[in-house]
Order: structure tokens, then sequence, then C-alpha cells
């Protein structure tokens, strides 16, 4: 179990960075590629343990994919040229991989078992088996159908109309995957929109997708055409630098070629409202996503309230959120955040937990946090969670504390940011 220690200072930050692929829109490419006809490219693609999990598992499912640098060459079998795998499919610790491969596999003519790392094993699948067992799926698993392992025997399926009760894109993106086999329309209605890469790479792909409001439909599908597929930057990974270069004066740091979805940069909203200096420029798009630069400054921050619409655009940064909302004037607030408890670990409670040992006020709410900004944090022994958001978060707040800050288990980074800690001596000046 490896550990990393962070020195805080008052060095600013300068420099420039192009993050690693967006893991979303890795996972996306790897599954509808596999299901496309011919070879497509993915370049620019996320190499961690989120997303080889999703590659190993379409490799059992008879997908040749050879990965060489950040390109990622996939031979692509059609709709219906998945074979049975021969083992248990293991997710690692990707709900991605998992959910979305639910949907995937309820439509085969064969039987799957899926299973996990122990953060996977705790983490609810009712979510995807409720929706598709409507379908007509069969998967049947741990807890009644909750948890890990799944095993899933495909059956036909027929279209439904869903209304997601939670937003969540790994739900709607399975039940999409369902969709482009079931007979008749699909469509899956959210509570608020979350990140619509699949609805974006299903379109580029020549997939018709309708979206009308919150309501997303999909017909079922006769073949899908393989492509070139450009990842941009990861957007919750320039997160990390972007919150440490606001929070350490004299900052300035460029991160380059970001993904930045507008259902995706709630993070970009957020900071801006607490008085973050981050501009945007060339924007530019590649295979339908929109692209920029982003440059982000040291900046005086101030407290925020955040809940409703903006949380699944900015979900999985709000750890980084109650960080900086730590060196921010006043009293910062995280409300409709429930989803946080189900993620790779509970976030609220690993937050609140680990930014405390470092001397911070936090109150922790069901739905979310209130965090009294301080600017005096000090350095301690901190736990990952084995989450690598944990990390990475309490790694930015350890740059500007005092002393030393311990990161315990700081090898699970690696799901999505392999090399992350070398970044921040790297923009160290
Ligand atoms: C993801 C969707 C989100 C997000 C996760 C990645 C995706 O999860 O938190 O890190 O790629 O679809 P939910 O669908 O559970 O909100």
């Amino acid at each position: 179990m490896s550990k990393e220690i962070i020195k805080g200072s008052s060095a600013p930050l300068r420099g420039e960075i192009t993050p690693p692929g967006d893991k979303s829109i890795s996972h996306r490419s790897l599954i509808l590629c596999s299901i496309a006809n011919g070879h497509s490219v993915v370049k620019d693609f996320l190499i961690s343990d989120d997303t080889l999990s999703t590659a190993n598992a379409m490799r059992a499912l008879g997908i040749t994919i050879g990965i060489n640098g950040t390109q990622a060459d996939i031979i692509g079998k059609g709709l219906y040229g998945l074979q049975e795998p021969e083992k248990v499919i293991d997710c690692g610790n990707s709900g991605t991989t998992t959910r979305l491969l639910c949907g995937l596999l309820s439509a085969q003519v064969f039987t799957s078992i899926l299973d996990g790392d122990k953060y996977l094993q705790a983490r609810p699948m009712r979510r995807v088996v409720g929706p598709l067992s409507l379908m007509g799926a069969q998967i049947t698993g741990k807890e009644d159908g909750n948890k890990l392992p799944l095993t899933i025997t495909g059956s036909k399926l027929k279209g439904i109309s869903y209304e997601l009760p939670v937003a969540s894109a790994q739900v709607k993106s399975a039940i999409l995957l369902a969709g482009l086999y079931a007979q008749g329309e699909t469509e899956v209605i959210e509570p608020e929109p979350s990140r619509d890469h699949t609805e974006r790479m299903l379109s580029y792909l020549g997939i018709p997708i309708e979206k009308s409001g919150n309501s997303i439909k999909i017909i079922k599908a006769e073949r899908i055409e393989s492509g070139e597929i450009i990842v941009p930057a990861d957007i919750s990974s320039a997160a990390f630098f972007i919150v440490a270069a606001l929070i350490t004066p004299g900052s300035e740091v460029l991160i380059k070629n970001v993904g930045i979805s507008p259902l995706r940069t709630g993070i970009i909203d957020i900071l801006k409202n607490m008085g973050g200096n981050i501009d945007i420029i060339n924007e530019r798009e590649a295979n339908g996503e929109p692209i920029g630069d982003i440059i982000a400054r040291s900046s005086d921050l101030h407290a925020t309230e955040i809940s409703g619409e903006l949380i699944p655009k900015a979900i999985d940064e709000l750890p980084l959120v109650a960080v900086a909302a730590c060196f921010a004037e006043g009293e910062s607030l995280i409300r409709d955040a429930r989803e946080l408890r189900v993620k790779e670990t509970d976030r609220i409670k690993a937050m609140a937990t680990e930014l405390r040992k470092l001397g911070a006020r936090i109150e922790e709410f069901e739905d979310g946090m209130s965090i009294h900004g301080s600017e005096s944090l000090t350095g301690s022994t901190c736990s990952s969670w084995g989450d690598h958001r944990i990390a990475m978060s309490i790694a930015i707040a350890g740059t500007r504390a005092k002393g030393e800050t311990e990161i315990l288990d700081a090898e699970c980074v690696s799901v999505s940011y392999p090399g992350f800690f070398k970044v921040i001596d790297e923009l160290r000046q």
C-alpha cells in the first residue's frame, strides 16, 4: 500500500499541462467501438485502472483491442458479434464499466457474470437492474439483484419509457445501450440533465438520438459505423490543478485540450461564482465534444452555496469544492448531493473526516456539508478511503497546509489519473 507525502508550500504553480483523457469518454469509446463494424481508432485514450477494466471486459467478450501509447485500436464485431465470456468479468473499481455493461449484456444471446473489488461490491446496482428488468432483462445478484456479483442472461428486450429517480449518466447510458437492441423505442427522462457523452458518441457514430427537454429517445439500431475518436482531456482531472492554482498566490496554470461539455463544467461555474479567476480560450470541437484550454490564476475566493441542477454537472468535483471552500472567505454549503454517499466511497463522510484531520471546520448533512473557510490547515496523516478522488482532493488541500500531509493508500489515483502526484511537483516553481 503506497503512501504519498505532500509538502505544504507557498510556491506558486506555473506552467502548462494536458491532463490524461476523459475517463467517461474513454469507457464509452471502448464499448461503442466494440459493437461498431470494423476498425476504430481512439486517440488520447485514458490509460488507467478503470478504463483497462473496460478494455479487458470487452476483450473477454471476444473483441480485439490494441493499446499503444495513448491510442486504442478496436476491431468492432458489430451489434451481434460479442461472444460469451469464459470467466467472470472483473470490473475492478469501475462503476461505469459495470453499469454500462449491464445494459449491453442484457441484450446478448449468452450469459455473463460481472464482479468487482470490495468497493464496487458495496455499490447499489438496483438502479440499473430495475429499469433493465422492465425492458425484459434477466439479472440476478446478491441482495436481491442490488449488489455484485451480477449474473446477466441475455434476453429479447422491449423499449420502455423510464423516468430516472436520480440523475445518473451511468443508468441513462445502460438503458440507452439496451435500447440499441430493444424492440421499438426506448425513452429515458432525467430529473436533471447528467453528462451526455453516450448520446454525443452514438450520434457521432451515426445512431439517431432524439432529445427534447429532459427526455432522450433511441430506437433499435441496425448497425453502428466505426470511426476515429479523439478523447479530450478530463475536466475532472484538470479540476485539481485549477483549484490548486486558485488557492496558491502568484499562480497561473494553462490546462490544455480539456473537454468542456456544459454538463461537465459545473466546477468552473462554481469556482467562478466563488471569485475564481478562470478563462476558457481556444474553444473548438472534436467528434461532437466541445474542447477548450483553461487558464486558472490565483484568486481571493469567497464562500458559495450549491444545490439542484448544478450537482450532477459537478458530481465528481464536489470533494474538491470542499477543499476550495476551506480557502474561501465565509461558510460554503453543498446540498442535494446525497449521491456522493454511494460513489467509490461515501465521499461526504470521507471528505468531512479527512479535512477535519487537517483542521477544517465541517458539518456533515445527509445530502451534503457546510464548510467554514479558514486558510489555516495543518498537515496530518490522512486516508484515501481507497478512492482516487478523495486521495487527490486531500493532496490539493495538503499543498496549502502547514507542514506535511501524508496520504495513505495513495495508489488508488491510478483509477483515473496515473502520474497525478508528479504533476504537482512539475508545476511548483
Ligand atoms: C459517470 C457518471 C457519474 C460519475 C462517474 C462517471 C459516467 O456517475 O460520478 O464518475 O461515466 O457515466 P453516476 O451515473 O452514478 O452519477
